[in-house]
This record gives structure tokens, C-alpha cells and sequence, in this order.
């Protein structure tokens, strides 16, 4: 029984995939998990609460009251060790990703403390509009998970993107959940992300094109896993926000330093993602800089090497992560990044590999370890990256 004294929400809204509730919530049951149900008034058009409430084998609340009684949605989003939507329509995932709570699904949502799944139902002309893609994109950066859509025959009879994912789908899912949840719960990571800016004056800065993105999908998967994480993230237009994620803003290296050495004490390990300058200018000007001659130079000096830092205070019980963005040798240089910077692992990209590197959604990585193992990877999305590297991080303190 995977999901054994859980404490499952389900919430069921407006779709003809609701039938499938029944079923998802036949099989929670079974797998051992306690079922409480909440519904949509517009979900009770295609599913009866009494089918619900018998399956669960408790009450089916659709509204905030119930005649005299009111039904507590702070008490209800508390009491739960996960919250399924499912199926969540494009309408509830809109007003979801905007705060609305017009009805009991989205009064417990938004007093939730626990993960949130969804499971988006849909047809493939709503599944494919950019106003449903943009509002699962922010819930789903707002830590909420998705658990894909299903391709085949939609409960319309077409065919296509959109249909609900399958009961089982959904139980795997949320099995896999717990059961990583398990294994870093109690843990504490540091994610370094994004670029770093050294000010020249007060308008200008050298900086680079680094977005952030794979760390941010580091941070996520780390905390879907259970772990606490100090985000330390550099300038970026990317966010996150997650219960178990703290993001601290830093725009410099030095301010990076700073936050990762405040940081790192009672961490489990640092991933060290972020593009840090390895250069500043010597003097920052108060005032904007004139142009004068035709050509102009700028003394630079080294950052801090945060890495090689953490490195050097690492104890045994701590584990840390590195990256390396490579033209060339690319091996050989990431194996002595390895070796300088006291790393575990090493995530070494290499910018000649198509669809690596800054900005993109795809990361192709090769992981070197202190033990001299090498793992290769195809090309993936970063955020299946982001779960290799969590996985071989998971399998680091599982092994010890
Ligand atoms: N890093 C860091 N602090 C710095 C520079 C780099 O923490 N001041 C970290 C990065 O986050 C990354 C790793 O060190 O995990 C490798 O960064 P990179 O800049 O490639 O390493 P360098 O040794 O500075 O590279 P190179 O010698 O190629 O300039």
C-alpha cells in the first residue's frame, strides 16, 4: 500500500473527465490512503456527491456552507498531506493562477500548506490557447505540480492533447512523490542560480546571459523531494515560489558569497548553478562614467570563487554540486574544476552541443563524480535535467 495513512484532498471540477474522479479515488482508497472530497458546483453536473461521498467513505463538501453549517476551508486545506485537482478545467486553473476562491476548491486551495497536483482536463483547442499554457506555467512556478495530460481518445471522442490523465497515472505519480519525499525530507540544500552583476558605475554592470532556469528547476525538484532549499538567485526575471523555498536576491558575487556563506552551516550540500562573474572592476564610480578618449580600459579583479570556497569549509556530511559550461576540452577542464573546487559531482555542458547552455529549455549534460564515474545523458528538458541530478543526489545520502 504506496500511499498508506496518507491524507489525500480531492477536488473534483466541471469537465466530463469528473467520471474519472471516482475511479482515482477508488484506488487512493486502496492504496491505503484516507480521502476526504471536495467538489465544484459545476463538477456535481457530471458526477454525484453521493458516489463520492460513498467511494471516500466520508462527507463531500460543495460549498463554503452547507445551509447552517460552514464547512472550513482553512481546517480542510490543513488537514491534508496533498491536494489533487483533478480534473482541474481550464476555468478553475485560471482563477487558481489569479488567487480567486468563488467556491470551496479554491477557498482550500489558496489555504493549502501541503503540495498541490493538478490534473488539467480540457479540449485540445483550450489545451492549446496561450491563456490555459501561460496559467498552468504559473502555477506550476508557483510550486504547484503537474501531472501531464494523457494523448488519445478525449471523453469528447476526439482525438488529441488535453484528455485527463489516467487514475493510475495519477496514483504513480503521486506514489513516486511520497516516496522521494521521504528520502530528503529533513534536508537542506543551498541552490546558487542566475547570473551576477558588477556594477562599473551606477548605471552600468558586466553581467551575462545566464537566465537562471536550471537552477530554479533544481530548487524545484529538491523541494518536491521534501528538501528545504535557500535559492540564492542573482538577477533574473524568473521566479519561484514553493513552501519549501527561500529565495534570497543577490545581485553580485560578493552578495552571492555573502549569502551562501550565511547559508551553508546547517545545509546538507550546495548545487552551485549559477553563472558567477569571475571578474569585477576594481573601483565601482560614484558617479556615471564620461566617455573620453577613443578607446578605454577597465582594471578587474577576481571574485570570490564561491565554490572553491564552500569547498574548502565542506564537511563530510555535506555534498557539493558544480557546473562547468565548456567550448572546448571540455572534459578535461570539468575534471579539474572537479578536483579545485573540492566538488561531489559536476554537471558539465558543453556549448557545442545543440540545445545546451543559457536561456533554452533544453540542457544535455554529462555528470562526472569525485569516484571517477561518468553519467551521460540525452538531450532533455532542464527540468528533467534538474531531476537527474537530484536523483544522483538522493542516491549520495541514500548510499551513506
Ligand atoms: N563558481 C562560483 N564562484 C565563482 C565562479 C564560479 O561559485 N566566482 C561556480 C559556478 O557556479 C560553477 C562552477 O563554479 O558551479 C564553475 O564555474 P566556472 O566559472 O566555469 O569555473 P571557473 O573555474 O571560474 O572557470 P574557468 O576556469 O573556465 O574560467
Amino acid at each position: 500500500m504506496q500511499l498508506a495513512h496518507k491524507k489525500i484532498l480531492l477536488a473534483i471540477t466541471g469537465s466530463i473527465a469528473a467520471y474519472k474522479a471516482a475511479f482515482l479515488c477508488r484506488l487512493l482508497i486502496k492504496q491505503g490512503a484516507e480521502v476526504r472530497v471536495i467538489m465544484t458546483p459545476a463538477s456535481q453536473d457530471f458526477i454525484s456527491s453521493l458516489t463520492l461521498s460513498t467511494l471516500s467513505k466520508n462527507k463531500v463538501h460543495s460549498s463554503v456552507s452547507d445551509g447552517e453549517a460552514w464547512n472550513n476551508h482553512v481546517e480542510i486545506g490543513l488537514w491534508a498531506d496533498a491536494m489533487i485537482i483533478a480534473p482541474a478545467t481550464a476555468n478553475t486553473l485560471a482563477k487558481m493562477a489569479n488567487g480567486m476562491a468563488d467556491n470551496i476548491v479554491l477557498a482550500c486551495y489558496l489555504s493549502a500548506k501541503c503540495p498541490v497536483f493538478f490534473a488539467p482536463a480540457m479540449d485540445l483547442d483550450m489545451w492549446k490557447h496561450p491563456s490555459a499554457i501561460n496559467n498552468i506555467a504559473k502555477l506550476e512556478s508557483y510550486g504547484n505540480i503537474l501531472i501531464p495530460v494523457g494523448t488519445g481518445e478525449l471523453a469528447s471522442g476526439l482525438v488529441g492533447d488535453g484528455r485527463m490523465a489516467e487514475p493510475e497515472a495519477i496514483i504513480d505519480q503521486l506514489s513516486t512523490y511520497f516516496d522521494a519525499e521521504k528520502s530528503l525530507l529533513g534536508k537542506k540544500f543551498i541552490v546558487t542560480a542566475g547570473p551576477t552583476r558588477e556594477a562599473l558605475d551606477p548605471v552600468r554592470f558586466i553581467g551575462n546571459r545566464s537566465t537562471g532556469k536550471m537552477g530554479i528547476e533544481i530548487a524545484a525538484c529538491l523541494a518536491n523531494m521534501g528538501a528545504k532549499v535557500s535559492l540564492i538567485l542573482g538577477p533574473t526575471h524568473l521566479s519561484i515560489s514553493h513552501i519549501n523555498i527561500r529565495t534570497i536576491n543577490v545581485v553580485s558575487a560578493n552578495e552571492m558569497y555573502k549569502a551562501c556563506i550565511a547559508e551553508y552551516n546547517d545545509a546538507n550540500g550546495a548545487i552551485m548553478a549559477a553563472a558567477v562573474a569571475d571578474y569585477k572592476p576594481k573601483e565601482i564610480s560614484d558617479t556615471k562614467i564620461k566617455k573620453k578618449s577613443d578607446d578605454m580600459s577597465i582594471a578587474l579583479e577576481r571574485t570570490q570563487d564561491i565554490a572553491a570556497a564552500l569547498g574548502k569549509i565542506k564537511t563530510k556530511d555535506q555534498i557539493n554540486v558544480g557546473f562547468a559550461l565548456e567550448t572546448n576540452n571540455e572534459e578535461s577542464n570539468a575534471l579539474g574544476k572537479l578536483q579545485r573546487k573540492n566538488f561531489d559531482f559536476i554537471v558539465l555542458n558543453s556549448l557545442n552541443d545543440k540545445g545546451a547552455g543559457f536561456g533554452g529549455n533544453t540542457n544535455k549534460v554529462n555528470i562526472y563524480t569525485k569516484e571517477g564515474k561518468k553519467h551521460s545523458y540525452p538531450l532533455k528538458s532542464k527540468k528533467e535535467v534538474a531531476e537527474d541530478i537530484c536523483q544522483l543526489i538522493f542516491s549520495y545520502f541514500k548510499s551513506k
